[in-house]
Protein backbone atom coordinates (compact mmCIF):
# COMPACT_ATOMS: atom_id res chain seq x y z
CA UNK A 1 0.00 0.00 0.00
CA UNK A 2 1.44 3.55 -0.78
CA UNK A 3 0.73 6.54 1.46
CA UNK A 4 0.29 9.80 -0.03
CA UNK A 5 3.20 11.80 0.41
CA UNK A 6 1.65 14.55 2.01
CA UNK A 7 0.67 12.20 4.62
CA UNK A 8 4.00 10.39 4.92
CA UNK A 9 5.81 13.84 5.32
CA UNK A 10 5.54 15.29 8.82
CA UNK A 11 3.28 18.12 9.54
CA UNK A 12 4.41 21.32 9.57
CA UNK A 13 3.68 22.66 13.22
CA UNK A 14 4.84 26.51 14.29
CA UNK A 15 3.02 29.76 14.62
CA UNK A 16 4.13 30.57 11.23
CA UNK A 17 2.99 26.95 10.13
CA UNK A 18 -0.33 27.17 11.33
CA UNK A 19 -0.68 31.08 9.86
CA UNK A 20 -0.01 29.67 6.38
CA UNK A 21 -2.84 27.04 6.73
CA UNK A 22 -5.79 29.91 8.39
CA UNK A 23 -5.01 32.35 5.59
CA UNK A 24 -5.43 29.56 3.09
CA UNK A 25 -8.43 28.75 4.41
CA UNK A 26 -9.25 32.72 3.89
CA UNK A 27 -8.33 32.06 0.63
CA UNK A 28 -10.34 29.61 -0.38
CA UNK A 29 -13.49 31.58 1.04
CA UNK A 30 -12.42 34.05 -0.69
CA UNK A 31 -11.79 32.44 -4.38
CA UNK A 32 -15.86 30.51 -2.98
CA UNK A 33 -16.86 34.12 -2.39
CA UNK A 34 -16.03 34.87 -6.16
CA UNK A 35 -18.40 32.15 -7.50
CA UNK A 36 -21.30 33.42 -5.72
CA UNK A 37 -20.80 37.61 -6.25
CA UNK A 38 -20.41 36.57 -10.54
CA UNK A 39 -23.59 34.14 -9.98
CA UNK A 40 -25.80 36.79 -7.81
CA UNK A 41 -24.56 39.44 -10.53
CA UNK A 42 -25.14 38.06 -14.11
CA UNK A 43 -28.26 35.50 -13.94
CA UNK A 44 -30.68 38.18 -13.00
CA UNK A 45 -29.63 40.21 -16.26
CA UNK A 46 -28.43 37.53 -18.49
CA UNK A 47 -31.97 35.56 -18.05
CA UNK A 48 -34.11 35.27 -21.13
CA UNK A 49 -37.41 36.28 -19.61
CA UNK A 50 -36.35 40.18 -19.96
CA UNK A 51 -39.61 41.39 -21.25
CA UNK A 52 -41.94 39.58 -18.20
CA UNK A 53 -39.52 41.08 -15.56
CA UNK A 54 -36.81 43.54 -15.93
CA UNK A 55 -33.44 43.28 -15.63
CA UNK A 56 -32.45 44.95 -12.09
CA UNK A 57 -29.33 46.27 -13.05
CA UNK A 58 -28.99 47.73 -9.63
CA UNK A 59 -27.97 44.19 -7.88
CA UNK A 60 -25.48 44.05 -11.17
CA UNK A 61 -23.86 46.86 -10.13
CA UNK A 62 -23.48 45.73 -6.56
CA UNK A 63 -22.73 42.18 -6.85
CA UNK A 64 -20.05 43.04 -9.90
CA UNK A 65 -18.71 45.84 -7.73
CA UNK A 66 -18.13 43.29 -4.99
CA UNK A 67 -16.47 40.98 -7.30
CA UNK A 68 -14.36 43.57 -8.69
CA UNK A 69 -13.16 44.45 -5.19
CA UNK A 70 -12.30 40.99 -3.84
CA UNK A 71 -10.49 40.06 -6.85
CA UNK A 72 -8.32 43.02 -7.03
CA UNK A 73 -7.90 43.95 -3.47
CA UNK A 74 -8.14 41.37 -1.20
CA UNK A 75 -7.56 38.34 -3.11
CA UNK A 76 -4.42 39.60 -4.01
CA UNK A 77 -3.27 41.18 -0.47
CA UNK A 78 -4.38 37.56 1.03
CA UNK A 79 -1.97 35.71 -1.88
CA UNK A 80 0.94 38.08 -0.68
CA UNK A 81 0.46 37.31 2.97
CA UNK A 82 0.55 33.67 2.09
CA UNK A 83 3.79 33.79 0.32
CA UNK A 84 5.71 35.57 3.12
CA UNK A 85 4.14 33.49 5.54
CA UNK A 86 5.52 30.76 3.42
CA UNK A 87 9.04 31.64 3.59
CA UNK A 88 8.30 31.89 7.35
CA UNK A 89 6.92 28.62 7.94
CA UNK A 90 10.35 27.11 6.55
CA UNK A 91 7.63 25.52 3.77
CA UNK A 92 9.30 23.62 1.03
CA UNK A 93 10.16 25.66 -1.74
CA UNK A 94 7.71 24.06 -4.33
CA UNK A 95 5.21 25.04 -1.68
CA UNK A 96 6.16 28.78 -2.04
CA UNK A 97 6.74 28.54 -5.62
CA UNK A 98 3.19 27.22 -6.00
CA UNK A 99 1.82 29.89 -3.90
CA UNK A 100 3.34 32.53 -6.35
CA UNK A 101 1.84 30.35 -9.16
CA UNK A 102 -1.46 31.52 -7.98
CA UNK A 103 -0.70 35.13 -7.82
CA UNK A 104 0.56 35.03 -11.45
CA UNK A 105 -2.94 33.13 -12.35
CA UNK A 106 -4.49 35.99 -10.77
CA UNK A 107 -2.70 38.57 -12.56
CA UNK A 108 -4.12 36.67 -15.84
CA UNK A 109 -7.63 36.62 -14.24
CA UNK A 110 -7.18 39.97 -14.39
CA UNK A 111 -5.72 40.59 -17.55
CA UNK A 112 -8.82 38.10 -19.56
CA UNK A 113 -10.91 40.52 -17.43
CA UNK A 114 -9.70 43.67 -18.89
CA UNK A 115 -9.88 41.96 -22.44
CA UNK A 116 -13.06 41.20 -21.79
CA UNK A 117 -14.22 44.89 -21.14
CA UNK A 118 -12.41 46.29 -24.38
CA UNK A 119 -12.90 43.29 -27.05
CA UNK A 120 -16.42 41.65 -27.31
CA UNK A 121 -15.05 39.38 -29.92
CA UNK A 122 -12.69 37.42 -28.19
CA UNK A 123 -15.24 36.27 -26.01
CA UNK A 124 -13.63 32.07 -26.57
CA UNK A 125 -10.75 33.80 -25.07
CA UNK A 126 -12.14 35.38 -22.19
CA UNK A 127 -14.08 32.91 -21.66
CA UNK A 128 -10.61 30.81 -20.06
CA UNK A 129 -11.67 33.14 -17.24
CA UNK A 130 -13.72 30.53 -16.01
CA UNK A 131 -11.50 27.55 -16.15
CA UNK A 132 -8.21 29.57 -14.72
CA UNK A 133 -11.06 30.77 -11.88
CA UNK A 134 -10.87 26.53 -11.21
CA UNK A 135 -7.38 26.00 -11.84
CA UNK A 136 -6.40 28.97 -8.64
CA UNK A 137 -9.07 27.12 -6.48
CA UNK A 138 -7.47 23.46 -7.55
CA UNK A 139 -4.14 24.72 -6.19
CA UNK A 140 -5.13 26.86 -2.80
CA UNK A 141 -7.21 23.94 -2.01
CA UNK A 142 -4.16 21.30 -2.69
CA UNK A 143 -1.80 23.64 -1.17
CA UNK A 144 -3.82 24.31 1.82
CA UNK A 145 -4.53 20.76 2.28
CA UNK A 146 -0.99 19.60 2.12
CA UNK A 147 0.28 22.20 4.02
CA UNK A 148 -2.35 21.93 6.95
CA UNK A 149 -0.66 22.93 10.30
CA UNK A 150 -3.65 22.14 12.82
C1 LIG B 1 -10.86 32.51 -8.74
C2 LIG B 1 -12.00 33.16 -8.92
C3 LIG B 1 -12.07 34.49 -9.62
C4 LIG B 1 -11.25 35.57 -9.49
C5 LIG B 1 -10.05 35.73 -8.59
C6 LIG B 1 -11.75 36.60 -10.39
C7 LIG B 1 -11.19 37.85 -10.55
C8 LIG B 1 -11.71 38.84 -11.33
C9 LIG B 1 -11.14 40.15 -11.49
C10 LIG B 1 -9.83 40.63 -10.83
C11 LIG B 1 -11.95 40.86 -12.30
C12 LIG B 1 -11.75 42.32 -12.76
C13 LIG B 1 -12.56 43.20 -11.87
C14 LIG B 1 -12.48 44.67 -12.23
O1 LIG B 1 -11.57 45.13 -12.91
O2 LIG B 1 -13.39 45.37 -11.78
C15 LIG B 1 -13.04 40.00 -12.68
C16 LIG B 1 -14.10 40.38 -13.48
C17 LIG B 1 -15.10 39.53 -13.89
N1 LIG B 1 -15.18 38.18 -13.62
FE1 LIG B 1 -14.03 37.16 -12.36
N2 LIG B 1 -12.85 36.12 -11.04
C18 LIG B 1 -13.07 34.83 -10.61
C19 LIG B 1 -14.06 33.97 -11.03
C20 LIG B 1 -14.98 34.26 -11.99
C21 LIG B 1 -15.95 33.33 -12.51
C22 LIG B 1 -16.06 31.86 -12.09
C23 LIG B 1 -16.71 34.01 -13.41
C24 LIG B 1 -17.84 33.52 -14.25
C25 LIG B 1 -17.81 32.37 -14.87
C26 LIG B 1 -16.22 35.37 -13.46
C27 LIG B 1 -16.74 36.38 -14.23
C28 LIG B 1 -16.31 37.69 -14.23
C29 LIG B 1 -17.01 38.78 -14.89
C30 LIG B 1 -18.34 38.68 -15.65
C31 LIG B 1 -16.25 39.91 -14.67
C32 LIG B 1 -16.59 41.35 -15.16
C33 LIG B 1 -17.53 42.01 -14.21
C34 LIG B 1 -16.88 42.62 -13.01
O3 LIG B 1 -16.17 43.63 -13.09
O4 LIG B 1 -17.05 42.08 -11.90
N3 LIG B 1 -15.16 35.48 -12.58
N4 LIG B 1 -12.87 38.78 -12.08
Amino acid sequence: MTISPALATPRPSGFFAKAYSAFGVLLLLELFAQFYFIAAAVIPIAAPLTVAFPPDYASYNTFSALHGLNGTLLIPATILILILLSFTARHPWKTTLFTALILLLLILQFALALIGFQHSELAPIVGLHGLNALLIVGIALRLTWQRWAF
